[in-house]
């Protein structure tokens, strides 16, 4: 079974990039929010990183606007009924997703991919969600999404060889680079990336050295394109706490347990780059 119409459920971060890479490359492209603004926020960043794409000399207009006029925007869940593969990348709410893997087997034919883009929780429990639990698998992206080249996508125990192939396709299809890997929490990149970035919180809080010699060190040491403390904020403290608290949760190793400073900034609001502060200051640009 081939890919051909794709659906994308929330048009935050990921979602939108998920769209844009997925129209970009030529799929009929169905991206639902819930609210019309939510989603006129989420349809504005998909065209300002596209115009930014030809302001660079790196997208022609022609193909900006053959992508724009590729995606569908709506609120609408039953707008996703025709398609061959939905990608979910609605909130880290194990809540929020059973409503919507439930919406969705009213809604899709019993051979379309149902994929989710969840960082942390397990494709096997949310496969139990849905009534073709063998339908469902992960395909996990990174932030920012059309420019990085992975994606990890996850199997469970059920699901069907020919789902997997048939995404795995789409995604070599979209420019990405696939990564196999079973489901288990934080997949492969996560796993190793997360302990990476606790341990350079652990590293600030005690004092070893500061902010800007931890994040230098690991990029003009390792090559690295941006340091930890860094990243963290790009990603999201919040986002980085939730994930290693699944991850704790799952694995009981300290590695995985969110050292005390970020639990601190996370409930100061001080989320990194969305809510204008973290470890640095991203009202000044560049951040500082
Ligand atoms: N359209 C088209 N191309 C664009 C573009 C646009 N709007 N904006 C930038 N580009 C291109 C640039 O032209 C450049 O291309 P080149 O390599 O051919 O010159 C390339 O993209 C890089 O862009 P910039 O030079 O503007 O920016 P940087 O070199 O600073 O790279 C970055 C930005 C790719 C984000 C880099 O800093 C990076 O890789 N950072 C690490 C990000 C990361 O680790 N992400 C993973 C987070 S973990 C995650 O997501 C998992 C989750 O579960 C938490």
């Amino acid at each position: 079974m081939a890919i051909q119409k794709v659906g994308v459920v929330g048009c935050g971060l990921m979602g939108s990039g998920i769209a844009q890479v997925s129209a970009q490359a030529g799929f009929p492209t169905v991206v639902r929010e819930v609210s019309q603004p939510l989603l006129d926020k989420g349809l504005a960043s998909i065209r300002k990183f596209l115009q930014g794409g030809v302001d660079k000399g790196k997208l022609a207009q022609a193909d900006m606007e053959k992508t724009v006029a590729n995606l569908k925007g709506t609120t609408a869940l039953d707008d996703l009924a025709g398609c061959d593969l939905i990608v979910e990348a609605v909130s880290e709410d194990l809540g929020v997703k059973r409503e919507l893997f439930g919406g969705l087997d009213r809604l899709v034919r019993d051979d379309a991919v149902i994929a989710s883009n969840t960082s942390s929780l397990s494709i096997t429990e949310l496969s139990t969600f849905s009534k073709r639990p063998e339908r469902v698998i992960g395909l996990h992206f990174f932030n920012p999404v059309p420019l990085m080249k992975l994606v990890e996508v996850v199997r469970t125990l059920r699901s069907a060889p020919a789902a997997v192939e048939a995404a795995s396709a789409w995604c070599r299809a979209i420019g990405k680079t696939v990564v196999a890997t079973g489901d288990s929490t934080g997949f492969v990149v996560n796993r190793l990336l997360v302990p990476y970035m606790l341990d350079a919180i652990r590293v600030f809080e005690q004092g070893l050295a500061s902010r800007d010699d931890i994040d230098n060190a690991m990029k003009l040491g390792c090559g690295y394109p941006m340091g930890p403390l860094f990243l963290g904020d790009y990603v999201g403290l919040d986002t980085t706490y939730s994930i290693a608290l699944i991850m704790f949760d799952e694995f009981r190793e300290p590695r995985f347990a969110p050292p005390p400073l970020l639990k601190r900034m996370v409930l100061a609001g001080r989320h990194g780059r969305k809510t204008g502060r973290g470890f640095y200051d991203w009202s000044t640009n560049p951040p500082s």
